[in-house]
């Protein structure tokens, strides 16, 4: 069984910040497509699109006011269509993001909803009489999950007020969300991101967030059925369409059920995304993830990014290297040199890995986390509704640097929306392109080299602190947690960084053929 997505690589574009096409300082869908060869040249196999839709962008987009339009500050629906024929002519797939756990406050549903106690929109949502508060959850964003209308009623929003959450109860509801992935199969699109995939469905009953007890809404059962749906609305399309979660979940026998054969084709491998940079904890999540995903034939994924994470390279360069939203350590010393030479060898871990890979862009220029963004800049709702504590996530989503060495870079003619560093000077596009030794040539190289890396995992001996292993018979990845160099056996494909006299040097992953 091989189709596309099983040993995809599927680079992220985040609109606002890949390029500018029209000089408002804004990324834009002309400036994806002025600059597509980029991708080509990456050999990526799809790109996906974080919200592209009209919107408020009270939260960058994923607060949807349309779902069959394209934000004007991005394009047209005409410029899509033809941006997608562009990608499809280049070889590239693509994929794109879904929102369903909830809607802007600017959708005409919940405008309906709010302009009377009596609307029958009401229902599509979740609205409760006052004056009480219903329950005090806490957001994902942090802050109340309730907010009142000047009628004194209630409205649920698990994240920003400006994101009501749908009631995936009624059947509008579901009609609409399988009207609107037909409407983009229709358009061509090859798969869906499923934006927040485990919290769609509530109890109704509204209990309390409790140690123990069923969580009022968090990965119910009900949710399967979801995407029972949806995947007999995709496999009803022709070639090899596909469905992609976002379920962040502690337990990976609970995130394996969104993965059964008649769900999603596949879902974000956030523990391996959160993992420190640490052997065993590296190993062990590659040992769960292949051990749930395989008795159900389900394609694993490796991610190391994206957009509301920590730059890997200033991750990588701190005493503590995992991520977690609780704990951001911006301004923690950090070291840039450190965390890139670990940045490399985590790509390529996780460029070796079976199953499919995720680049984030800005990733493959080894981009840090920008932490000086001036507070008055910044723009993610969780530095907002943390009363500033959680810096938020800006830091990851500034724009890219393509060129020249002063900003802009060549995102385009116009001040962009959040400041990029002036040490982006070495890391453009066009000064990576030049360099062999570059984070973006080594990206490039392994993307090609993993074209012919096929078969199973299976691990090879080796120290406790090296991660070692086979795919195949031809192939081998070696990477080095250790304190020191060690010995490997084969011929050198590709490593992460030079190599110390024969030995493979500490933080060093190295790829080879046997
Ligand atoms: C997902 C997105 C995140 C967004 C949230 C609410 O976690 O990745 O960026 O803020 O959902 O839609
Ligand atoms: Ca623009």
């Amino acid at each position: 069984m091989s189709t596309w997505w099983r040993d995809a690589v599927i680079y992220q574009v985040y609109p606002r910040s890949y390029a500018d096409g029209n000089g408002d300082g804004i990324g834009d869908l002309a400036g994806v497509r002025a600059h597509l060869d980029h991708l080509v040249d990456l050999g990526v196999d799809a790109i996906w699109f974080s919200p592209w839709y009209p919107s408020p962008q009270a939260d960058a987009g994923y607060d949807v006011a349309d779902y069959r339009d394209i934000e004007p500050i991005f394009g047209t629906l005409a410029e899509a269509e033809a941006l997608i024929t562009e990608a499809h002519t280049a070889g590239i797939k693509i994929i794109i993001d879904i929102v369903p756990n909830h809607v802007s406050s600017a959708h005409t549903w919940f405008q309906a909803a709010l302009a009377s106690p009596d609307a029958p929109e009401r229902e599509l949502f979740w609205f409760r009489p006052g004056p009480e508060r219903p329950t005090d959850w806490e957001g994902e964003f942090g802050g109340p999950t309730w907010t009142q209308t000047p009628d004194g009623a209630w409205y649920l929003h698990l994240f920003d007020k400006a994101q009501p959450d749908l009631n995936w109860n009624h059947p509008r509801v579901r009609e609409e969300h399988l009207d609107i992935l037909r409407f983009w199969l229709d358009r061509g699109v090859d798969g869906f991101r499923v934006d927040s995939a485990a919290l769609l469905v509530k109890d109704p009953a509204l209990p309390p967030v409790l140690p123990d007890q069923p969580h009022p809404f968090h990965d119910l059962d009900g949710v399967h059925e979801i995407y029972r749906e949806w995947r007999q609305v995709i496999g009803s399309y022709e070639g090899d369409r596909t469905l992609i979660g976002e379920v962040w979940l502690p337990s990976p026998e609970r995130f394996a059920r969104y993965l059964r054969p008649d769900e999603m084709h596949s879902a974000f491998n956030l523990d391996f995304l959160c993992s420190p940079w640490d052997p065993a904890r590296l190993r062990q999540v590659i040992e769960d993830t292949l051990r749930v995903h395989e008795p159900l034939g389900a394609v694993a994924t490796w991610v190391i990014s994206n957009h509301d994470v920590t730059r890997p390279v200033t991750r990588y360069g701190r005493e503590e290297t995992g991520f977690s939203f609780a704990a951001k350590r911006e301004g923690t010393p950090t070291d840039l040199r450190l965390g890139t030479v670990r940045a490399r060898a985590a790509a390529l871990l996780s460029l070796a890995l079976p199953g499919a890979a995720y680049v984030y862009q800005g990733e493959e220029l080894g981009l840090e986390e920008v932490e000086d963004i001036p507070p008055a800049l910044r723009q993610d709702p969780m530095w907002h509704r943390s009363g500033h504590r959680d810096p938020g996530r800006d830091g990851c989503r500034v724009p890219l640097p393509w060129s020249d060495t002063e900003p802009p870079f060549g995102f385009g003619t116009g001040t962009p929306w959040l400041p990029q560093p002036r040490g982006w000077k070495d890391r453009t596009v066009a000064v990576q392109r030049a360099d062999p030794a570059s984070m973006l040539s080594l990206y490039r190289s392994a993307l090609a080299l993993r074209r012919s890396v096929s078969g199973p995992l299976a691990w090879l001996p080796s120290e406790p602190d090296v991660l070692a292993f086979r795919r195949g018979s031809g192939f081998a990845c070696v990477a080095n947690l250790s304190a020191s160099a060690v010995p490997f056996t084969g011929e050198v494909l590709l490593a992460s960084g030079p190599l110390d006299d024969g030995l493979l040097p500490p933080d060093t992953t190295i790829w080879l053929a046997l």
